[in-house]
């Protein structure tokens, strides 16, 4: 099969990092999935792999100057030349730049010129990695709508063991080209309509009955299906996470006004994907005002909260397709399946809190897909990133066979 890669244009930004040197089999990788490849160095890259071996596999000259004895190196050329632009490895120190716009070497310069989708691979320490500020601008650069090859655990040059690692290359190469295929548009023309996120029941004023959900993995989703080119409107609980700008964003804190903007939009929807964890009841009455401790115990009635997803279930009519999870601890499969029915979903993702970094928070998640035919398909733990492409996959099969 054909690489997405062929006659693409890439940019490959190298920094300094002892991961630079992995960075010869990933040009490579890609000229040998029959890309062009224009190497960016800064110049600590050039302390950690030489320059030569680059061009010599890149077959062009490799630039780590805005200008040398051969001239100016036009970056903003650069910048609108290539097709994608991978900086592998990526610092701690590049990305802080690249989230701040710091424009300081011929690699920043091309990355604040490119117009093409930017990928990036971390590679550094793990502590460096876990840094709150690291973390920022890894959030603020997926923000700008750029994709984290995330980094793997392992052996680091510290002699520390942890995550930090760069991504092996055939994971990056792998990436890009499922990315790149992604970027066929393949959802182009679809209103797909996201819950995501937890919901807050208020008890009064000052408290309220929530759950673990970050809303990373419904995020996740809303990106990668505007990027296929889908129309998204993402109905999103409490969250820190933002969806990039393409995402229509619709903010709700309670399960009563997330099933209300559901069921208003979805007789407009080809598609939904339910992955917000819904309260299932909430207290009866919210207290006007704070509640006081007075009392040794306090009991508070709670009701159920009406289900979203049976209710779009309900209103579903021919043509349109309701995705749902299951977040299970026990029984997983078995739930499932049920909830697959009892919601008239088309497929359920379910993803169990048994399975180590699945499920609320993580970055990862472990999926498995239900299909009501009786298929199953099952995932490996992946980023989110990685599992939201999955279930578009799924999705756009189903819908391109009508
Ligand atoms: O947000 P993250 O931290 O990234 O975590 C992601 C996740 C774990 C929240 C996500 O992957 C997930 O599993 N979401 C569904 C959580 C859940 O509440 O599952 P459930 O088995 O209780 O619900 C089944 C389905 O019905 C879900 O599609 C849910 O959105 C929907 N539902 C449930 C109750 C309700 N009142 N209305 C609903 O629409």
């Amino acid at each position: 099969m054909s690489s997405a890669l062929k006659g693409k244009r890439i940019l490959l930004g190298i920094t300094g990092s002892i991961a630079a040197y992995k960075a010869a089999m990933l040009a490579r990788l890609f000229i040998k999935a029959g890309a062009e490849v224009q190497v960016l160095m800064t110049a600590a890259a050039a302390d950690f792999i030489a320059p030569l071996t680059l061009s010599t596999l890149s077959k062009r000259p490799v630039y780590s100057e805005v200008s040398s004895e051969s001239g100016w190196h036009n970056h903003v050329e650069l910048g609108l030349w290539a097709d994608a632009m991978v900086i592998a490895p990526a610092t701690a120190n590049t990305l802080a730049k690249m989230a701040h716009g710091m424009c300081d070497n011929i690699l920043t310069a091309c990355y604040l010129s490119a117009r093409c989708p930017v990928f990036f691979a971390p590679a550094m320490d793990l502590d460096m990695w876990r840094h709150p500020a690291t973390q920022a601008n890894v959030r603020q650069l997926e923000q700008f709508g750029h994709r984290l090859i995330p980094p793997a655990s392992g052996e680091l040059a510290s002699g520390l063991h942890g995550e930090g690692r760069m991504a092996e290359p055939e994971s990056i190469l792998e990436f890009l080209e499922k990315s790149l295929q992604a970027a066929n548009q393949d959802l182009s023309g679809i209103n797909l309509l996201i819950t995501a996120g937890p919901t807050f029941e208020a008890i009064d004023p000052v408290r309220f009955i929530g759950n673990r959900s970050s809303g990373k993995m419904g995020v996740a989703i809303a990106n990668a299906a505007a990027a296929r080119g889908a129309d998204v409107t993402l109905i999103l609980g409490p969250s820190q996470e933002r969806p990039d700008s393409r995402v229509r964003l619709i903010r709700v804190e309670s399960a009563l006004e997330m099933h209300a903007e559901a069921l208003k939009r979805w007789p407009d929807s080809q598609a939904a994907i339910l992955s917000a964890a819904v309260a299932d009841y909430r207290p009866a009455e919210a207290a006007t005002e704070k509640i006081k401790k007075s009392q040794d115990s306090l009991s508070i009635q709670l009701v159920k909260n009406p289900d979203i997803a049976a209710d779009l279930g309900k209103q579903k009519v021919n043509g349109q397709m309701l995705v749902g999870f299951a977040l299970e601890t026990h029984d997983a499969e078995a739930q499932a399946k049920q909830k697959l029915e009892r919601k008239n979903f088309d497929f359920i993702v379910l993803n169990t809190l048994t399975d180590p970094g699945a499920g609320f928070h993580h970055d990862t998640n472990k999926i498995t897909i239900f299909f009501r035919d009786n298929k199953r398909l099952d995932f490996q733990l992946k980023s989110k990133q990685e599992v939201a492409a999955d279930i578009l996959d799924a999705l756009a099969s189903i819908l391109a066979r009508g």
